[in-house]
């Protein structure tokens, strides 16, 4: 039986991919999940599959060399699936160290561990994987509406968050190189879907036209970003595992690019459209709340992958039509209140007033 080791698993992405991975594999596999439950991570997200006795969850810093060198001493780990990571560009721009600790340290912290476990003398066992979860954003900036991020675009992060991303990127590409360590990165796009945090543009949308709060939008809205689901992200990452060359980067994108007020009217427009007639908060929704605010400091203007080499060399293509996918995500914040409800507490109010002053 095959053993994962996911980190960050009660994120959002790392969620999904855990309850996808559980219903692809079954009882074939194992997955240990380790979080160290920042803001961002939510055990509410795992309820699904929090009972399989093939499941299993640990509150673990990355950073813990004790804790993560106990785990790969007592289990036979073949897969690390690296999720785990300060997430949010605006958070970093406030307070860039905690970025630096989690995603470099906390990623050299893995590394060491799965290397020391891994290793034999001529070479390393057999059929174990670690895989970088990255993103387009250690590319930094496509300055006009053409061209895209190909893997051989040079590194050029702006914010403090993609900065320690690249950083994290290039200590496993040295681990490649220098060590021929079993490792393969993924870059891939922003991600919408059930289970994001509402710090990040959709479900801050959502929730915040649902209870009829100023939606605010940053600059003039004509930033463009490439929306992948979820899911897609999930089965690109399984894929890559089972099917990519060690030592490659492969880029993941949805070949779906949006301006951010596009995203926006089509949130509105979504919810008018879902909200029965009688329901109170449709009254609520409404494009005049759309507010243009301060923009981000060193705002990225364009992110576009081109994800040609994923589908040559592995097949992988994004399935879900942004339409589809976007309401599917609606429909979920709508029949999930409770769940916003829980994550809004106490930490993200204090976070939003800071960050919002509207
Ligand atoms: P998220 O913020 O929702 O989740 C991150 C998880 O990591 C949380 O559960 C948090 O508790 C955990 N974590 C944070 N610090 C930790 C630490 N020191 N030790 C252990 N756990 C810790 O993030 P996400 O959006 O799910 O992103 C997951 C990964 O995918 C990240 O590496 C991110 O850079 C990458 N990525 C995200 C996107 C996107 O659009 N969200 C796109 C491309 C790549
Ligand atoms: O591209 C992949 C990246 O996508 C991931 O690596 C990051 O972890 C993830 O957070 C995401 O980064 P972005 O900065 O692109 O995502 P965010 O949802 O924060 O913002 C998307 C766009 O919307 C961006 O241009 C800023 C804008 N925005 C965002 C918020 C939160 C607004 O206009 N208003 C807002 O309130």
């Amino acid at each position: 039986m095959r053993t994962y080791l996911i980190t960050g698993g009660a994120g959002f992405i790392g969620s999904n991919f855990i309850i996808y991975l559980l219903e692809k594999y079954k009882r074939d596999i194992r997955v240990i999940n380790i979080d160290k439950l920042t803001y961002a991570g939510n055990l509410e997200n795992l309820k699904s599959v929090e009972k399989l006795d093939n499941y299993e969850f640990h509150k673990i810093d990355i950073c813990d060399k004790e804790a993560i060198s106990k785990l790969f001493a007592e289990n036979q780990i073949d897969r690390v699936i690296h999720f785990a990571a300060e997430s949010h560009v605006d958070r970093s721009i406030r307070d860039p160290e905690v970025f630096v600790k989690t995603n470099v340290l906390g990623t050299i912290n893995l590394l060491n561990a799965a290397k020391l476990a891994w290793e034999r003398e001529k070479g390393y066992i057999e059929d174990k994987v670690y895989i970088q979860v990255s993103t387009d954003e250690v590319y930094g900036s496509l300055e006009d509406d053409e061209g895209y991020f190909y893997e051989t675009t040079p590194l050029d992060p702006h914010s403090p968050y993609s900065a320690s991303k690249a950083s994290a990127d290039l200590l496993v590409k040295s681990y490649i190189d220098t060590y021929k360590f079993p490792a393969i990165i993924t870059r891939c796009s922003n991600n919408y879907g059930p289970y994001q945090f509402p710090e990040k543009l959709i479900p801050l949308m959502i929730n915040n036209a649902l209870a009829g709060k100023k939606l605010p939008v940053y600059g003039r809205g004509q930033n463009i970003r490439d929306w992948l689901y979820v899911l897609d992200h999930a089965k690109a990452i399984d894929l890559v595992a089972e099917k990519g060359k060690l030592g490659e980067v492969y880029n993941v994108g949805g070949h779906n690019e949006k301006r951010n007020i596009e995203i926006v009217s089509i949130i509105i427009d979504t919810l008018l459209e879902l909200l029965p007639a009688d329901d109170p908060r449709r009254d609520l929704v409404s494009h005049d709340l759309i507010t243009y605010v301060e923009d981000r400091k060193g705002h990225d203007y364009r992110y576009a992958i081109a994800p040609d080499k994923i589908k040559k060399d592995i097949n992988w293509e994004p399935e879900t039509p942004f339409h589809e996918g976007i309401k599917y995500t609606i429909k979920w914040y709508l029949e999930n209140g409770q769940w916003m409800e829980h994550v809004t507490k106490g930490e993200y109010q204090h976070y939003y007033n800071q960050m919002y002053k509207i």
